[in-house]
């Protein structure tokens, strides 16, 4: 499995969108021991676009399977919308190509357990994509946990405010039928951290509240006029120059997100938030029993005008609490007033410098370097807390997370 060390690794990225090409392209195509050599994605014009931002000049394809045959591939990155992870995976894995699949690993526990099966079968890397176990804090934390300062955990719990989470209800992951629904696309990312920080205890039981509270006609934060209404996209709505949410797409990427793009697809990423059809949340807390009797509660709100992660874990022999935005961890010891506050350090790249500590991790796991920390078990079990307290809000029952596993 390992590769000789001095070889520079080929590399593709499936799905080349705003996190194929922000996180992965460029950062990839800096280093001296990986390039990327093919692009591929359905969408023509975003192919192209993100074909000009690399310096490697790859090869463009819109067809996956025609990739494959072509490309000699050492890895591929998974950066499609959420619903075409798994069959990604498992043609690049069938073809012997090592994958860094962006998280969810899959939108249903069965699709993770095929990518499971198919990265045996093959004998390659499959790695998960969850960039937080990356982030300085949530390291720090861990470490924290693990040596043991607050004793035996047995309660956590998160709450993340998210402003730029309201864009999900403009594009493909306001569906539950791409993205799984955000317990899955986001919540998946805060599952995985709590099963991280508790060393992987099976979790049993979830129960999840979740609504459209802001984000829905009725939350329209301006006078309507009759006869005018508003949308269908913030480019066309005539409301654009008084709506607070406006997305002024002109700005943010003009070839990827142009109308020649959508007229491919119409995927238009600056949907109106409030007018857009949607069968997901804006606004949730779901709950987890693990076997071992921890209990975690997270809560994620996509209306909010600002951006945090806030975690308390409680434990026989005190607390911790911390924040990804200050970059500050609080230990409170629980027989003394003695409060310790560590302040970490900035680091640069996205997501507070998780990201780019995801890529190398990954290229280093492909060069045999390191060991694969974050399996594609540890995907099927984020995925299956999302799965489960998807089911349970719309079901409006407790949902035994085995219930997942016996079909
Ligand atoms: N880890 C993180 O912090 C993080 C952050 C953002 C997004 N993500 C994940 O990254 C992935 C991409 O999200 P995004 O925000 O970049 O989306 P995006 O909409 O910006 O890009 C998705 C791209 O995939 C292409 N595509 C559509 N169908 C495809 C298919 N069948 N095969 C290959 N490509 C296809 C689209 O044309 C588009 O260019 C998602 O899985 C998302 O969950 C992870």
């Amino acid at each position: 499995m390992s590769i000789e060390k001095e070889k520079v690794l080929s590399g593709a990225i499936i799905g080349c969108g705003s996190r194929g090409m922000m996180a992965f392209g460029e950062s990839i195509s800096k280093r001296k021991d990986a390039r990327i050599v093919a692009l591929c994605d359905p969408n023509r014009v975003r192919l192209e676009h993100a074909a000009c931002q690399l310096s490697d000049t790859p090869h463009s394809y819109t067809s996956l399977d025609e990739m494959l045959k072509q490309e000699e591939l050492d890895f591929a990155v998974i950066t499609s919308p959420d619903c075409w992870h798994e069959s990604n995976a498992v043609a690049a894995l069938d073809c012997g190509v090592n994958v860094l699949i962006d998280k969810p690993l899959a939108t249903t526990v069965s699709g993770c357990q095929n990518i499971i099966t198919a990265a045996k079968k093959a004998g390659k890397t499959a790695m998960i994509g969850f960039n937080l176990r990356h982030h300085a804090v949530l390291k720090r934390l861990k470490q924290l946990v693990s040596d043991g300062v607050i004793g035996k955990v047995f309660l956590i719990e998160n709450r993340e405010f998210y402003d730029g989470g309201r864009t999900y209800m403009s594009r493909w992951n306001r569906f539950y039928s791409q993205s799984g629904g955000l317990w899955i696309h986001k919540g998946s990312h805060d599952f995985d951290v709590f099963n991280w920080l508790l060393d992987f205890p099976k979790p049993v039981k979830v129960s999840a509240f979740a609504g459209i509270d802001a984000l829905r006609p009725e939350g329209i934060p301006f006078e309507v006029k009759p006869g005018t209404q508003v949308g269908p996209t913030c480019s066309r709505c005539a409301y654009r120059n008084i709506c607070p949410d406006v997305y002024n797409i002109e700005n943010i990427d003009e070839s990827s997100w142009s109308s020649q793009a959508a007229e491919q697809d119409g995927y238009e990423k600056d949907v109106c938030l409030y007018t857009s059809e949607k069968d997901t949340h804006d606004n949730g807390i779901a709950i987890v029993e693990y076997e071992n009797g921890v209990k975690a509660s997270h809560l994620e709100c996509f209306v909010t005008s600002y951006t945090d992660r806030l975690y308390t874990l409680v434990g026989d022999r005190g607390q911790l609490e911390a924040s990804l935005h200050d970059r500050r961890i609080i230990v409170r010891p629980r027989w003394s007033q003695e409060v310790v506050t560590y302040d970490i350090p900035e680091e640069s790249g996205g997501h507070g410098g998780a990201d780019p500590g995801l890529v190398d991790t990954f290229i280093r796991v492909v060069k045999g370097e390191l060991e694969n920390s974050s399996t594609t078990e540890h995907g099927m079990w984020s995925t299956a807390i999302g799965q489960a307290a998807e089911l349970s809000r719309r079901e409006n029952r407790m949902i035994k997370v085995k219930e997942l596993f016996d079909n």
